[in-house]
Parts: C-alpha cells; sequence; structure tokens
C-alpha cells in the first residue's frame, strides 16, 4: 500500500487543497491509502465527511498523530511546500518526513531559495510541479495550464467590477454604449483565457505576444493580434515559451503599445518567461496614457510585474487608474482551482506507480526536468540559488 498524505495548506492566502474525494477515490482504486489532515478541504468546500466517504483516513494536523503520519507517508501531495524553514523538529512538513518520501507540489523552485537545501538534508525526492515538460504525455498534469485558465478568467471579472463602465455594447432606450476596449500583454494559458473571457463578456480586444505561433490563437478567439516589432533581436520561442527579451527590443515594444494603452479601458498583464523576471510592458510614463477610470490588472506581479506600481494582492490608484496585482487568483476559486489541481496531481502519482509500486526514474523525460531532488541527491544544480544568479520575487 502506497501511503499517500495530503496536508492542510498552511501559507497565508492559500485555500486550495491537493486531493478531493473524487481523486481519493481514485488513488484509492490505484492501491494508495490517502492520509488527509482534518478540515484540509474546508477553505475550497470539500468537508471531511466526504472525503471519509470517499475512503480518506483523517488526521489531527498537531501533536504525536500527525508525527506518526508524516513520518510514515511515502507520498505528500501538497499545493505549496509545506513547513517552515528551520522548523528542525517540526511535526508536520518537510521537515517531519522520512528519507526517500516524495513530495509533489508547486514548490516555487526559483524563488524558495532554502528549498534545495531542505531537500536534501531531508533526503527527499520532490517533483515541481511548475517544471513539468510541455509534452502530449504531461497534459493532463499540466498544473501550470489547469491554474493560470482560472487567473485569466478571475483577471477580467476582477477587471469588470472595478471599471466605470460596461464591457459590452448595449442599445438602449437611453441610446447605445459602445463595447469597452481590452488590452491582454501575452498570450499564453491565462492570457487565451483572459481573451476569450472578455470576448464573452463582449469587450473588443487586442492582444501582443512576442511569440508568432499566439497570433492564429488570438485570432481564432476573435481578438486582434498587436504585431511585436520586426528587430533582428526578437527574442522568439524556446519550447514553446519565450525568450526573454533584450532592452533594445522591450523600448521598440513598449512604443508599439502606447497608442493601444492610450484607447483601452482595461489592461491585463500576464506576460511571463520561466525563471526569470517578467518584462516591464508599461512603465510608470505609459500609465499616463491609460484613461482616469481604466483598470490594469497585472497577473505578473509575483515575477516583478509588467506594469510599474503593481503590488502583490494590492490595489493601487496610480492618477486615477486602478492598478490591481494579482498574486493569487486560482486560490480566489478554491473549488475549481482545488479540482483540476488535485486531478492534475493523480494523473501524475498514477504515472509513477507501477504494479503497486512507486517508481521514480529520473530518465524519464516527464520527470528528468522536475524532478529537483531524487533521494536527497539534487538533479537541479542551477536552482541552487548562489550558482544560478537567476532568482526572481516569490
Ligand atoms: P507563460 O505564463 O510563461 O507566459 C505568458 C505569455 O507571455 C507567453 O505567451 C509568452 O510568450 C508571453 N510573453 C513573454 N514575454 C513577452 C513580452 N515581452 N511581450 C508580450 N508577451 C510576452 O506562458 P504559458 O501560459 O505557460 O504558455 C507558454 C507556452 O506553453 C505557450 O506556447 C502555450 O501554448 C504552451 N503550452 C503548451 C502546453 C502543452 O503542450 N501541453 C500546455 C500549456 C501551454
Amino acid at each position: 500500500m502506497i501511503r499517500v498524505l495530503v496536508p492542510r495548506e498552511r501559507q497565508p492566502g492559500e485555500t486550495r487543497v491537493a486531493a478531493t474525494p473524487e481523486t481519493v477515490k481514485r488513488l484509492r482504486g490505484r492501491g494508495c491509502s490517502v492520509w488527509l489532515e482534518r478540515q484540509a478541504g474546508l477553505r475550497s468546500g470539500y468537508a471531511d465527511e466526504a472525503y471519509a466517504e470517499a475512503g480518506a483516513e483523517l488526521f489531527h494536523g498537531e501533536g504525536p498523530e500527525a508525527a506518526e503520519r508524516w513520518a510514515e507517508a511515502d507520498v505528500v501531495l501538497a499545493v505549496q511546500t509545506p513547513g517552515a524553514p528551520g522548523a528542525e523538529a517540526a511535526a508536520a512538513g518537510l521537515e517531519a518526513l522520512r528519507p526517500e518520501a516524495l513530495l509533489l507540489g508547486l514548490l516555487n523552485p526559483h524563488g524558495d531559495h532554502s528549498l534545495i537545501e531542505r531537500l536534501e538534508r531531508q533526503r527527499l525526492s520532490a517533483v515541481a510541479l511548475e517544471l513539468l515538460p510541455r509534452i502530449s504525455r504531461a497534459q493532463a498534469m499540466d498544473v501550470l495550464s489547469s491554474q493560470a485558465n482560472i487567473a485569466g478568467y478571475k483577471a477580467v471579472l476582477l477587471a469588470a467590477a472595478a471599471l466605470d463602465r460596461f464591457f459590452p455594447m448595449l442599445m438602449t432606450a437611453a441610446g447605445t454604449v459602445q463595447p469597452a476596449r481590452v488590452v491582454v500583454l501575452g498570450a499564453g494559458v491565462a492570457g487565451l483565457q483572459a481573451v476569450a473571457t472578455a470576448r464573452r463578456l463582449g469587450a473588443l480586444v487586442k492582444v501582443s505576444d512576442v511569440r508568432p505561433a499566439a497570433r492564429e490563437q488570438v485570432e481564432s478567439l476573435g481578438a486582434r493580434f498587436i504585431e511585436p516589432p520586426r528587430l533582428e533581436e526578437s527574442p522568439g520561442e524556446v519550447g514553446g515559451y519565450a525568450r526573454e527579451a533584450g532592452a533594445v527590443f522591450l523600448e521598440a515594444q513598449r512604443q508599439l503599445l502606447a497608442p493601444h494603452l492610450a484607447e483601452a479601458d482595461v489592461v491585463i498583464t500576464t506576460a511571463q518567461v520561466p525563471g526569470r523576471p517578467a518584462p516591464l510592458l508599461i512603465t510608470r510614463e505609459m500609465l499616463g496614457l491609460l484613461r482616469p477610470g481604466a483598470v490594469v490588472v497585472d497577473l505578473a506581479v509575483g515575477q516583478g510585474g509588467n506594469c510599474a506600481g503593481s503590488r502583490s494582492d494590492a490595489t493601487v490608484d496610480v492618477d486615477g487608474v486602478t492598478v490591481i496585482g494579482a498574486g493569487n487568483l486560482p486560490a480566489s476559486l478554491p473549488q475549481h482551482a482545488s479540482a483540476l489541481y488535485a486531478r492534475n496531481l493523480a494523473a501524475l502519482l498514477e504515472v509513477l506507480i507501477q504494479e503497486g509500486e512507486l517508481r521514480l526514474d529520473p530518465e524519464d523525460p516527464l520527470l528528468d526536468p522536475c524532478l529537483l531532488s531524487h533521494a536527497g541527491v539534487c538533479r537541479r544544480d542551477d536552482l541552487r540559488p548562489a550558482r544560478s544568479g537567476q532568482e526572481v520575487a516569490a
């Protein structure tokens, strides 16, 4: 029996849970026992009783019972890294796990500078879901996509709620109102969902991205693509991700964006480059181009932000423009965010279970990029803060 532990998430603002009654049942069917901390699903709308009915064993998160479960678990399914650095004698969290236990979660490998050291010290195996490869085999496990989809949707709803006008064109007895003009920067998963949501609400949408492949996707959603600057040093893409743009390119891109921003009611920014600071696409000066009452939602705020002045989980007013720094939007829709996340994790764990045993093959192309450590041996030296010099803010 593989013993799977699911903790209650304790990080501030985290409302999600890494298993739902549906995935508990699924994992039980694959020969796992599931130990779930009491009230783990409370904030995402999943009651202890529903987990118990699905076959989970519930345990108290504190005291000897917790210590025993953590010390015996084979796998921990988490949303964020459990426990705190330096918690030597903790009853729960990484420091309470036995050597060779496996942790699956969004471990923030670029931003958490103590992660590798903690994994080594406890001799753990760990998969950072942020680093799963975008190969077809991994699609059902792609948490970045399932969560970014939610972020893109919610960003538009936040913007609509903060905006001083309608999104759709309306013909009323009091006359016609024109549709809102929305600009989306970055057409990845979050950006495309923002486009689709804004279009459903009736807005006119324009989109900027540096990957040429984005044009077709944007246009298929009924939005207009803003051509990137045509320069020799265009960032292009590697493995489907954008490369980091150089200063000259970014300056040219900002100049191209300026007239579109001047007409916009809403700007949703989602531009990111994995492991690098987000490109600054709207400078403080450019914010002045937006009309008072316009709204910017910055989804890249956790990576330094696409918009000057945006602050994580805060709304600031810059000369009449509302700038919303949207840090962890998936946590604001915790029931669906957890349902999708839990399915992603169950799909991954199922692949790792062979003939009733947990098998971690570091050579497997699925695991190679995201298995940070294997029984305490670090496999991603490049993520050590002292050597990489590439950390971005958590
Ligand atoms: P992301 O969150 O890393 O970045 C968001 C978007 O920002 C990207 O489209 C990127 O090109 C864009 N960007 C970067 N620098 C920019 C700049 N200076 N100006 C404007 N836009 C900029 O992206 P995400 O959502 O993770 O998607 C990355 C790629 O992965 C996409 O090609 C997507 O289609 C692909 N993908 C593939 C999957 C699969 O094969 N299973 C699943 C999900 C996504």
